[in-house]
């Protein structure tokens, strides 16, 4: 397979659903997502009027962004945080509300490339996954300290991994005998662990366990579901939020926050909706959008993602 792909996904897509939000003297757009600053500089080559305050939990991340995007000058600034602190961010920054606000969920083709990160399966390194490693547990801690039940409910859940309990049963029983350190030891188990029927038709038997225990470390679901509120609530009048996520965990997520955000709050059986009661947001995306063909076969990353927009229509006092 080829190497992971450092073309942002959807990036023209993102960028038009941005533009008529973002198009106004000084407008600003958090990237709660940075990376290595590929959205972000998009949105500062194409739209003049923008400021764009970059949040990453990963230090490497936010330091090789900085040095893509520091010809922009001040119109760039770059923070280091888990994005359900935008709330936070923006007060530090003395700003109240925000225009846009991009999420481009999961790990970065950088954090997959650097071998000693633990984030790929196809080589030995240290069980690691933290995509901010100067804090939280690391995947070796998981391994080595949940119980089995609760090491079975991850990699079910997170991973849907159909062999779940039977990996959770021989990890246990493997780290009795000498604790987890790298990675290569555990992708040996998962292959003796996983049926040879099964490995032949479910892709390479240590993706779902990797993704898996990438979530548990990250904590990303929980993450995710205080942001949404927290980001949809950041909007200004006209402000959109725009979310790709890749997992179907994740996009339920952020589908459930979008429809809570953008349904009325008059009981259902009354027959109209009165003045004042209006949602003050609406869906811009009518379900959720997908990448082309074209862009799947150049960019193997884009063929599970998932694209969601919502767009605050009334101030957050209007409604009633
Ligand atoms: C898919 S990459 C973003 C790529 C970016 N859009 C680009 O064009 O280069 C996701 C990034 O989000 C960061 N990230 C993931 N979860 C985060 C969280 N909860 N808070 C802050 N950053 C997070 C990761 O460290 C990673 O750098």
């Amino acid at each position: 397979m080829a190497g992971p792909s450092h073309v942002p996904v959807l990036l023209d897509r993102v960028v038009a659903l941005l533009a008529p939000a973002l198009d106004r003297p000084g407008s600003v757009l958090v990237d709660a997502t940075l990376g290595l600053g590929g959205h972000s500089e998009a949105v500062l080559s194409r739209i003049d009027a923008t400021r764009v305050i970059g949040i990453d939990r990963d230090p490497q991340a936010l330091a090789l962004a900085s040095e893509r995007l520091a010809p922009y000058g001040d119109r760039f600034t770059a923070v280091h945080a888990v994005y359900d602190e935008i709330e936070d961010v923006l007060d530090d920054l003395g700003l109240s509300a925000v225009d846009g606000v991009l999420f481009d969920l999961g790990v970065s083709s950088m954090q997959l490339d650097v071998r000693e990160r633990g984030f790929a399966y196809a080589e030995d390194a240290p069980l690691d996954m933290r995509m901010d490693g100067t804090t939280g547990i690391t995947a070796a801690e998981v391994l080595n300290t949940y119980e089995a039940s609760d090491l079975t409910r991850i990699l079910r859940e997170y991973g849907e991994e159909k062999f779940a309990r039977k990996i959770a049963g021989a990890v246990v029983r493997e780290r009795a005998k000498e604790p987890f350190t790298r990675s290569g030891r555990l992708v040996e188990l998962l292959y003796a662990e996983i049926p040879a029927p099964a490995r032949r038709t479910g892709g390479h038997p240590a993706k779902r366990t990797f993704q898996a225990l990438r979530m548990e470390v990250n904590d990303e679901l929980a993450v995710l579901r205080r942001a949404m509120p927290a980001s949809i609530d950041a909007i200004n009048v006209g402000g959109r939020v725009v979310v790709e996520s890749y997992h179907s965990l994740e996009d339920r997520l952020v589908k459930q926050a979008f429809v809570a955000a953008s349904r009325s709050d008059v009981p259902v059986d009354l027959p109209f909706v009165p003045e004042g009661h209006e949602p003050a947001l609406r869906l811009v995306t009518r379900g959720s959008e997908k990448a082309s063909p074209a862009e799947i076969s150049e960019n193997p990353r884009a063929a599970s993602v998932r694209l969601r927009v919502i767009e605050r229509v009334r101030d957050k006092g209007a409604a009633a």
